[in-house]
C-alpha cells in the first residue's frame, strides 16, 4: 500500500478486515516494524479519536509520532499556485508538505470540507495539493469527502457483530444536527459498504442526497421507518445538503433514533462514528444500551490505523 485515501487503495476489503482482526488479537506482534521511523499527524481540524488511535497504532508498530495542529500552531497556508503572498497566508502548502516530508516517513493529514466552495471540496483541493507536494506516503485522517480509517473501523466492528446465518442488513440513516456537517463519513461508509456483501440501505430526507459518485449501487429509501425494518445495524450520521451545498434544509419529520424506532428492526446494533450530539442525533437510551457499538467502533480505530500503517511500512521496506 503506497497511500490511503479511499477504499480504492485497498485490494480486498474483506481480507483487510480479517487482517485487522488478527492484528487485534496480538497488537504488539510487529512492534519493531516502524523502529527508527516517524509518523507525522497534521490536523487542520479538531480530533479526539483519530488523533489518539493513530498515535496508539503507531506506538504498537514502534513508530515515533509527531503531531502538528497546523491550524493553531503552524503558519497559515497558501493553496493557490503562483500566489503573490502579500496578504494573510505565510507558507505555501508546497513548502509545508515538502518540509514535513523531511522529518516524517509517513504523513497523515486531516482537512475537512469547508462547505462553502463545492468545487474545491469535491476536488479535494487541500488533500490533493498536500499529497502532490509530499515526498512520502500520505494517509487520510479525514478529507473533504471521505473518512476511510473510520469506515475501516466500522467494517471491522460489523464483522465482529454479524448476525448468525443471515446476510446482515445495514442501514445508514441521516440524523438531525444543530449545524451543517460535511459528507465524509456518510460518503465513505457508503463506499466501503458497497464493497461488502451486505444488504445496504441509505435513508435520508428528500433533498439530503449524498454525492452520487459515492452512492451509486446503494439502495436509497426516504422513509426512515421503512428502511429500518429488519435492520441488523443502524449507522446514524448527519450531513448537510450536497445539492444546495452546505445548507441545512428544513426537515419535517423527527429523524432522531429512539428505542421505539428500533422495534421493527432485528434488535439492531447502533453505530455512530462519534462525537455524537446526544438526544439530538440519537437518544441516550440507545447510546447507553447494550445495542450500542460506539465504543467498539472507537476502539477499532486503533486496529484500522495499525493495519494501514503496517501495510505502508511493509511496502516501503
Ligand atoms: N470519528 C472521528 O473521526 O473522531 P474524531 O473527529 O474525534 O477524530
Amino acid at each position: 500500500m503506497k497511500r490511503f485515501f479511499s477504499v480504492e487503495d485497498v485490494e480486498n476489503v474483506d481480507v483487510l478486515v480479517e487482517e485487522a482482526l488478527q492484528l487485534k488479537q496480538n497488537p504488539l506482534s510487529k512492534n519493531d516494524l516502524g523502529k527508527g521511523k516517524t509518523l507525522g499527524l497534521v490536523f487542520l481540524n479538531s480530533s479526539l479519536r483519530t488523533r489518539m488511535s493513530t498515535q496508539k497504532a503507531a506506538q504498537n508498530l514502534g513508530l515515533n509520532t509527531i503531531v502538528l495542529n497546523a491550524n493553531q500552531e503552524a503558519w497559515s497556508w497558501e493553496f493557490e499556485d503562483g500566489a503573490i503572498m502579500n496578504n494573510t497566508t505565510v507558507e505555501h502548502i508546497k513548502d509545508a508538505a515538502n518540509v514535513l516530508s523531511q522529518y516524517c516517513d509517513i504523513i497523515g493529514i486531516r482537512c475537512f470540507a469547508g462547505l462553502t466552495n463545492k468545487e474545491e471540496d469535491t476536488s479535494e483541493k487541500v488533500y490533493s495539493l498536500f499529497e502532490k507536494f509530499a515526498t512520502v506516503p500520505v494517509i487520510s485522517l479525514e478529507s473533504a469527502t471521505l473518512h476511510p480509517l473510520q469506515s475501516l473501523a466500522d467494517c471491522i466492528t460489523i464483522k465482529e457483530n454479524l448476525p448468525v446465518n443471515k446476510k446482515p442488513k445495514v442501514v445508514l440513516s441521516w440524523a438531525p444536527h444543530i449545524k451543517p456537517l460535511p459528507h465524509a463519513v456518510g460518503n465513505s461508509f457508503t463506499q466501503w459498504m458497497n464493497q461488502s456483501d451486505y444488504d445496504f440501505v441509505i435513508t435520508h430526507p428528500e433533498g439530503l442526497e449524498l454525492d452520487t459518485q459515492f452512492t451509486q449501487g446503494a439502495s436509497i429509501e426516504h422513509y426512515q421507518e421503512k428502511a429500518l425494518e429488519n435492520a441488523d445495524f443502524v449507522y446514524l450520521k448527519n450531513w448537510s445538503s450536497f445539492r444546495d451545498y452546505g445548507k441545512m434544509p428544513i426537515v419535517e419529520n423527527d429523524w432522531m433514533l429512539t428505542p421505539e424506532k428500533l422495534l421493527t428492526t432485528n434488535n439492531a446494533k447502533i453505530m455512530h462514528c462519534l462525537p455524537v450530539r446526544r438526544n439530538v442525533e440519537v437518544s441516550d437510551a440507545l447510546l447507553d444500551s447494550e445495542n450500542a457499538l460506539i465504543y467498539q467502533q472507537a476502539n477499532n480505530r486503533t486496529y484500522a490505523a495499525q493495519i494501514v500503517l503496517q501495510k505502508i511500512l511493509e511496502s516501503n521496506e
